[in-house]
């Protein structure tokens, strides 16, 4: 067993590279520089004695959207401090809350602790027009201007009863402003006209980080988490990143796998943290291209775990055909031979029987998230084009994932059984 402390470390500060936003704030955003200012220009009217801008901003996610709004709506209260203005700023995480009812507790209860201090309960039991009177209320004992940001507020979907009201309440002796936070764009798009028009005075976009920024990114959180390394000018971290400890195609070879995929900035980090981790568990004192590759593959084949963990019955079921094809030796296989499995599979487990196009479906489904890999084939002259599957990961892989699922137990153990007596 490794003792602690017995082995040299490339970290200083592994916080820096923790994409939990929770473990590390950066100070600034350089790359968000014009965002943050349309968001400046929105919020300025507070230092005026004026009622700032509602402001809604979407964006996917890893962009620096809830990072960038939380700086600067503290930036904006530090300035309230100092002039002894009457400010106060009130968050809601709308994430995993799917109504508006349950973001108005939320909402009821944060303002109440930023007057009162944290210990408040959850209101519960209210029917939804008392918890929007109870926040006027509260508003009103709070008074002066009140930002609410409301973040991840796609959470609610269809209900948006909150995004609604609360931009016309109006609270006396309050300067209401709201921020909603969206990663959803669909989100935005799918909100009623009134909604919109009245959330959205002003509306910003974080677009997805290209390869240069990240590649920027990731040099400064770097340059503050690895040893001997001294962030002297922001503005050209690659100066002061130690090419001792990082390789110098590391950080780009980062950038450009996160940019390929997505543009996400945490995904970026985490890879780049992976990387540095591996490394330095190996007792390694630099950190090489190939352990950017490594950690990419880890990273890569964890996500696709995670999705076969999670697929609903018909793919997963649709999964375990190939499966099952791969094991008899059937791959690559033919959509209809597939099907022809999936229906005694739908017997056997007592699974609602889909029609073989939209078993198709589910086949191409799989395809789409890299758990299935498909080929297309002529069926020979004038007769068309077939698909053909194969597995893009491990039988064991599926197997491992989908073992314990209840919806499944009537699959799985004949697949493995099948699988030992070849
Ligand atoms: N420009 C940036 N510079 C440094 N770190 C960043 C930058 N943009 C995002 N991050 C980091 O990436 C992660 C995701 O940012 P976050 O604000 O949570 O994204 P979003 O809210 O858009 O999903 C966080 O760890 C954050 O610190
Ligand atoms: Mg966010």
């Amino acid at each position: 067993m490794k003792r602690f402390g017995e082995t040299e470390t490339i970290f200083q500060d592994m916080d820096r590279l923790n994409p939990n936003t929770q473990t590390y704030k950066p100070e600034s955003l350089p790359e968000r520089e014009s965002e943050l200012n349309q968001l400046h220009s929105a919020l300025r009217p507070a230092t005026m004695g004026s009622t700032p801008l509602n402001v809604f901003v979407y964006g996917p996610t890893g962009q620096g959207k809830t990072v960038g709004i939380s700086l600067k709506t503290n930036q904006l209260q530090q300035y309230a401090n100092g002039k002894d203005m009457d400010l106060t700023v009130v968050t809601v995480r709308c994430k995993g809350m799917d109504k508006s009812y349950h973001v108005m507790t939320h909402l009821v209860k944060n303002i109440r602790e930023k007057r009162l201090g944290p210990g408040e309960e959850l209101p519960s039991g209210y029917q939804q027009k008392t918890l929007l009177s109870m926040i006027i209320s509260e508003l009103e004992a709070i008074s002066g201007t009140v930002i609410v940001v409301l973040d991840e507020i796609d959470a609610i979907g269809q209900d948006d009863y909150i995004l609604y009201e609360l931009p016309r309440a109006e609270p006396k002796g309050v300067r209401l402003s709201i921020i909603g936070i969206t990663n959803d764009l669909q989100f935005r798009d799918n909100l009623d006209a009134d909604v919109r028009s009245s959330l959205g005075e002003d509306e910003i976009e974080f677009a997805p980080y290209n390869a240069d920024q990240l590649n920027n990114i990731l040099s400064r959180r770097a340059a503050g988490a690895l040893r001997k390394t001294e962030v002297q000018d922001i503005k050209n971290p690659f100066e002061s990143l130690d090419s001792q400890i990082l390789d110098s195609d590391v950080v780009p070879l980062a950038s450009a796998y996160a940019a390929q995929e997505s543009g996400d900035a945490r995904e970026a980090i985490k890879l780049m943290f992976r990387a540095c981790r591996f490394a330095d568990d190996n007792g390694e004192p630099v950190v090489r291209e190939e352990h950017v590759r490594q950690a990419h593959e880890y990273l890569e084949r964890a996500a696709v775990e995670r999705g076969i963990k999670s697929l609903p019955t018909q793919r997963a079921t649709a999964l375990l055909t190939v499966v099952q094809a791969e094991i008899s030796g059937n791959t690559p296989a033919e959509t209809n031979y597939l099907y022809s499995v999936y229906n005694k599979f739908c017997i056997k487990s007592d699974i609602n029987n889909l029609s073989e196009r939209r078993f198709r479906d589910k086949l191409n489904d799989l395809v789409d998230a890299s758990i299935l890999a498909r080929k297309r084939k002529g069926r020979g002259r004038g007769l068309g084009m077939t698909n053909l599957y194969t597995l893009e990961v491990q039988v064991e892989t599926v197997l491992e994932n989908l073992e314990g699922d209840s919806r499944l137990s009537d699959l799985i153990p004949n697949i493995i059984h099948h699988r030992h007596r070849q």
